[in-house]
């Protein structure tokens, strides 16, 4: 069977190719959505896609809706079953991205939250490698600061906060780096375009706190969750300077999109040996067997797509 990517839109699944949305809908005219990344790893013994952590993608997504009143009635089941049929109806056999976006779906002019009808929809894409996580970054600090809570809340995922990410993921690329680190209004270390960063010290890993305007990631959990239980490694949160990335022992960052990722280099110096640490090898090994459905201990993060699996 060849596999299509299938959508939820207006309460109806269908292919991707058929749901369109007007060009004087709200969220496209000012960015008033909030979304979610999360990936489903396909795993080929098990003929199965595993969405990572889905629950606590939804329980993200509930919050960055207070954030825009965005009305969001729909019960954990109904989000979790609506998700995993989107991909199953789309029989990709392959790592794929899921993007659940709520947004204000009025088709008006006026800039405001309040006073405006909201929807939901879910799509599936095929998605592989988004860095290179063998190899690793090599990084700049951008020119550009990661906006503050008095601006835009960065904890919350709205599309429209993305374009200082791409802002400052443009400037690194064209610059000949493959992500940008940006600092905070204060010039403490914020994170990266789409990913949040460690840094390992006396053996400890530190990330900086939600305080220092980032999303909160569920891979930075995952990586605090599983340095802490399996490999009994403690994080600490606190503010980070931008030279300390420079003298650490190794540096990585987390993301759905990243996964974990090694920093080797960043503006013209190499970070530890200039390679992955041996850490960060540690870390990504296991963070990658958890996200395939290949460790019984951490099954309940991987949700199954698949309702008929091979035998
Ligand atoms: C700006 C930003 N920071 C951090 C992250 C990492 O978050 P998560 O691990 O939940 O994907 C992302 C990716 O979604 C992001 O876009």
């Amino acid at each position: 069977m060849v596999a299509t990517p299938y959508a939820y839109f207006k309460k109806q699944f269908l292919p991707l190719s058929e749901a369109k949305i007007g060009i004087m809908t709200h969220a496209f005219l000012y960015g008033t959505a909030v979304f979610e990344g999360i990936r489903g790893n396909w795993n080929d013994d098990d003929g199965q896609v595993y969405l990572f952590r889905m629950a606590e993608h939804y329980v993200r997504l509930r919050k960055s809706c207070r954030v825009l009143r965005i009305e969001f009635p729909y019960p954990d089941e109904e989000l979790h079953s609506i998700t995993t049929k989107v991909v199953e109806m789309s029989g990709f056999r392959e790592d794929v991205y899921v993007r659940p976006i709520a947004y204000k779906s009025s088709e008006i002019i006026g800039v405001r939250l309040h006073d405006l009808e909201d929807d939901f929809l879910v799509f599936v894409t095929p998605f592989g490698p988004y860095l290179d996580i063998e190899k690793g970054a090599r990084c700049c600090t951008s020119s550009w600061r990661r906006v503050e809570d008095t601006g835009i809340p960065a904890r919350a995922k709205i599309n429209g906060i993305y374009v200082n990410s791409a802002l400052a993921k443009t400037e690194a690329n064209l610059n000949g780096f493959d992500e940008a680190i940006m600092l905070d209004e204060r010039g403490h270390v914020s994170e990266g375009s789409g990913e949040n960063i460690f840094i390992v010290e006396d053996g400890k890993l530190v990330t900086p706190p939600p305080s220092s305007n980032i999303l909160v990631g569920i891979t930075r959990d995952t990586v605090i969750t599983l340095a802490r239980q399996e490999l009994g490694l403690e994080t600490i949160e606190r503010d980070i300077d931008r030279s300390e990335l420079y003298t650490a022992e190794e540096c990585f960052m987390t993301g759905t999109a990243a996964h974990v990722t090694p920093v080797v280099e960043l503006d013209h110096r190499p970070i530890g040996e200039g390679k992955m640490g041996p850490i960060t090898a540690r870390l990504q090994r296991l963070y990658f067997e958890v996200i395939r459905g290949n460790n019984s201990k951490y099954a309940h993060w991987c949700a199954p797509c698949y309702s008929k699996v091979k035998a």
